[in-house]
């Protein structure tokens, strides 16, 4: 059996194959897509890339992608990004996915919107029928009244737990609080994204849908693509 580590490598190092002399590109956040950071950052010191430029999607990758020689850019700069490389922790057969379960998913997702070819990398555990399945979806909200965000967020189905870190609330990093919505399946995720957002005090989910082009699975057959 291969570990999942190292379908996490296959998957990332076939995402990198994407990225073109010139590219702006989205370096996406997680142990997934970190693997393909690694790849960017390797082909850019051998020279089989050049002129590549990079928008991280957290203060994380962007240390990683430092440390690795990738240039860095932010939208400011460079508003349209040609393709962004990310992880994702549920994909359903629509391209639909859940996000943020590492807690990067605002500025994942305002990456992910700005993106041209929005290329999620992962293995083959996180494939799900429907979403909701087997992660909770994170939502992102202010920290001012969180309770009363709470307690909306339970009146759209979900049973929501506010993310610790070592015995503390999880900060973003925006400063914001991450509230785990626990569904039990999202039968009409679109309507549900509306829904949340419709919360005074939520920022952002972790439900992007119809954002993404092309999904690498890793699996033990191999590596398979989807795109549409
Ligand atoms: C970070 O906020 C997330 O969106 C990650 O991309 C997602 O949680 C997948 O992470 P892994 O590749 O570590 O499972």
């Amino acid at each position: 059996m291969i570990a999942v580590e190292e379908l996490k490598r296959q998957a990332g190092d076939r995402a990198a194959e994407y990225v073109q002399d010139g590219m702006v590109v989205g370096l996406g956040s997680g142990s997934t897509a970190r693997y393909a950071t690694l790849r960017i950052g390797q082909k850019l010191r051998s020279g089989e890339l050049r002129d590549v430029v990079g928008v991280p999607t957290s203060i994380e990758t962007e240390t990683l992608a430092r440390a690795e020689g990738i240039p860095l850019t932010t939208l400011e700069e460079h508003g349209q990004i040609d393709v962004t490389i990310d992880g994702a922790d549920e994909v359903d057969p629509d391209y639909n996915v859940i996000k943020g379960l590492g807690g990067f998913l605002l500025r994942e997702k305002i990456v992910a919107y700005s993106t041209r070819y929005e290329i999620i990398v992962v293995d083959e555990s996180k494939l799900v029928d429907r979403l909701g399945t087997k992660s909770p979806v994170p939502v992102e909200v202010i920290r001012f009244g969180w309770r009363n965000t709470r307690a909306a967020l339970e009146d759209t189905g979900a049973r929501p737990v506010l993310r610790h870190v070592n015995g503390e609330p999880y900060l973003t990093d925006e400063g914001n609080y991450v509230l785990d919505c626990h569904y039990p399946g999202i039968s009409c995720p679109y309507e549900l994204e509306a829904e949340i957002l419709s919360i005074p005090g939520v920022v952002e989910t972790g439900l992007f849908l119809g954002m993404v082009h092309c999904v690498i699975v890793a699996g033990a057959d191999g590596i398979r693509i989807m795109e549409r």
